[in-house]
């Protein structure tokens, strides 16, 4: 398959986190990605208070996604996930920008309210960047009121579901959920939250489903990173032999 999906949301570089734990793990999981059709793919590690992002940590983060994105056979860009802290209004947010654009991936806490959402999404534009709202469908904030999904969306902060949320790997409710922020137009695009060979990406098989469902055309601009102003570029020759 011609690789033509953006994933901006993916645990494929090991950072100590709940992703993979080794290069060689993160490169199964982006040759499975690739496989699968996706071109340009973000690896996102958590930073959040049990995982702040020291620099010891940035550093070997980085270390192995250069290990990773020279071996890999698709493009392969780095950014973050945050998990909202307060600590983080004393930094700069510029530091966890996705690669190359100026958003900044950021998930509402599963359980609890979204107030330090909030915060820190505000934190992010005063900065002059935009959050985009990891996965609102799979957490409590929304699930009890889907009417803070409609005001994230309001205020311009793209709405990001995870595919795995549309083929119903988590539960009934987040499923539903995830197909009304498509159906109502509130999805700005679908990612994998890919973590690791039992929870891989499964970008294709929401992408047919999605097809079937809203037509061709709106499928398309919610896998193929648009809503970001990304697209597939070329795919680097290297790593294509592995
Ligand atoms: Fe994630």
């Amino acid at each position: 398959m011609e690789p033509r999906f953006v994933d901006i949301h993916s645990h494929v570089v090991p950072s100590g986190d709940d992703g993979v734990q080794n290069v060689s793990e993160g490169l199964a999981l982006a040759r499975d990605a690739f496989e699968h059709g996706t071109g340009l793919l973000y690896a996102t590690p958590h930073v959040s208070p049990a995982l702040p992002l020291t620099e010891e940590r940035e550093r070997r983060i980085r270390k192995a996604f250069a290990e990773l994105r020279e071996r890999a056979p698709l493009e392969l860009r780095l950014g973050f996930e945050l998990t909202p802290m307060r600590a983080f209004l004393d930094e700069d947010p510029r530091r966890y920008v996705l690669e190359q654009v100026a958003y900044v991936l950021v998930e509402i806490p599963f359980v609890g309210a979204a107030d330090a959402f909030i915060d820190v999404g505000e934190w992010i534009e005063r900065a002059g960047l935009t959050p985009v709202v990891a996965h609102p469908e799979r957490t409590e904030a929304v699930l009890r009121n889907p009417g803070l999904a409609d005001e994230l969306a309001g205020r311009g902060w793209p709405l990001q579901v995870n595919a795995s949320s549309l083929l119903g790997r988590h539960s009934p409710e987040m499923e539903r959920e995830g197909w009304r922020l498509v159906d109502d137009g509130l999805a700005a695009l679908v990612a994998s939250d890919g973590h690791r060979a039992t929870r891989p990406m499964l970008l294709d098989g929401a992408y047919e489903l999605t097809r079937g469902r809203v037509g061709e055309e709106r499928a398309s601009r919610l896998f193929d990173g648009s809503a970001l102003g990304l697209a597939v570029g070329t795919v680097p020759e290297r790593g294509l032999s592995l």
